[in-house]
């Protein structure tokens, strides 16, 4: 039998998000056990930027449900990740536990290839943002193997699965889970799925998720994309030298310019006038 987890970013009652798991889970093709987790109701804290969990087996030293949250999702054959698209981006908790991935990439020999399908909700279309592109992201940070992610339409909770179509993609998309990966369609970057593209000059694109670089012609058929063979940071050894070497660089770094870097920060000490809370 298969374990799935599902996380739920909505704070609403049987939300897009949360039937959307359900029906993904049911397409499987094969025995399932569903568990759910509403990101909102742990404790997860923002990252401090402390960078202690670059230290090799040191955790955060954040005291929350983030260690929580790991360990089901090691526990799990696979994930579900959603979120609805909340101001052109994903919803808050879903970036921040996006944020907190930095002290997970210790786990990545864990994590590495566990199979994973993304479902982002929004109301309006045209108006969905870079929501699947976080999410993808997040999901990259910790390894996961993205077999399948897709943005649904709908405002009102339940509208998603109105459409006939919607029901027929989240069946596929269910399906893809512990089967074939989708491919990536048109105009999404072929190796991270993402659906950003920066073009620094006219003929060159380049995604802002994985670095993938293409070079690109416009012609009678459209839009022709060579993709180059160049590796991409969400590959494994590019995700450990990232995190458990330059950044550990970095942090050496700090600790030789400190005194430099001070004489700057010191200029700007002691002429503040924080507002707190009484
Ligand atoms: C605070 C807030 C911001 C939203 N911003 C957007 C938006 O920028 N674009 C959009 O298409 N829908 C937006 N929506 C609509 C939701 O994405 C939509 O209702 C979605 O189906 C919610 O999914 P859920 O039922 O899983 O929570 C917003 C909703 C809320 C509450």
């Amino acid at each position: 039998m298969k374990k799935i987890l599902g996380l739920v970013s909505s704070q609403r009652k049987l939300a897009n998000g949360e039937i959307l798991i359900k029906e993904a889970a049911a397409s499987i093709g094969e025995e399932f056990e569903l568990e759910l987790i509403k990101l909102p109701e742990l404790n997860l804290q923002p990252c401090k930027a402390c960078y202690a969990c670059l230290v090799p087996d040191q955790r955060c030293p954040i005291t929350d449900d983030l260690y929580f949250l790991l360990d089901r999702i090691k526990e799990a054959d696979g994930i579900i990740l959603t979120s609805p698209c909340y101001v052109l981006g994903p919803a808050a908790i879903t970036k921040l536990f996006g944020d907190r991935t930095i002290a997970l990439v210790q786990h990545l020999d864990e994590l590495w290839g566990k199979p994973c399908v993304i479902i982002t909700t929004a109301g309006i279309k045209g108006w969905e943002g870079y929501t699947l592109s976080a999410l993808i992201a997040s999901a990259r940070f910790l390894g996961l193997d993205i077999k399948d992610a897709h943005m649904f339409l709908g405002a009102l909770p339940g509208e998603t699965l109105v459409n006939p179509e919607s029901m027929e993609r989240i069946r596929a998309l269910g399906a893809s889970l512990f089967g074939k990966p989708r491919q990536s369609e048109a105009g999404q970057c072929p190796t991270c799925w993402s659906e950003l593209w920066k073009f620094p000059t006219p003929n060159h694109a380049v995604c802002p998720l994985c670095g993938q670089e293409a070079e690109v012609r416009y012609n009678e058929n459209g839009i022709q994309w060579n993709f180059s063979e160049t590796g991409h940071r969400f590959e494994k050894e590019a995700l450990k030298e990232h995190f458990q070497v330059w950044l550990v660089d970095q942090v050496r770094e700090f600790g030789n310019r400190r005194k430099e870097l001070s004489l700057i920060r010191n200029r700007y000490k002691g002429q503040d006038k924080w507002i707190k809370l009484n």
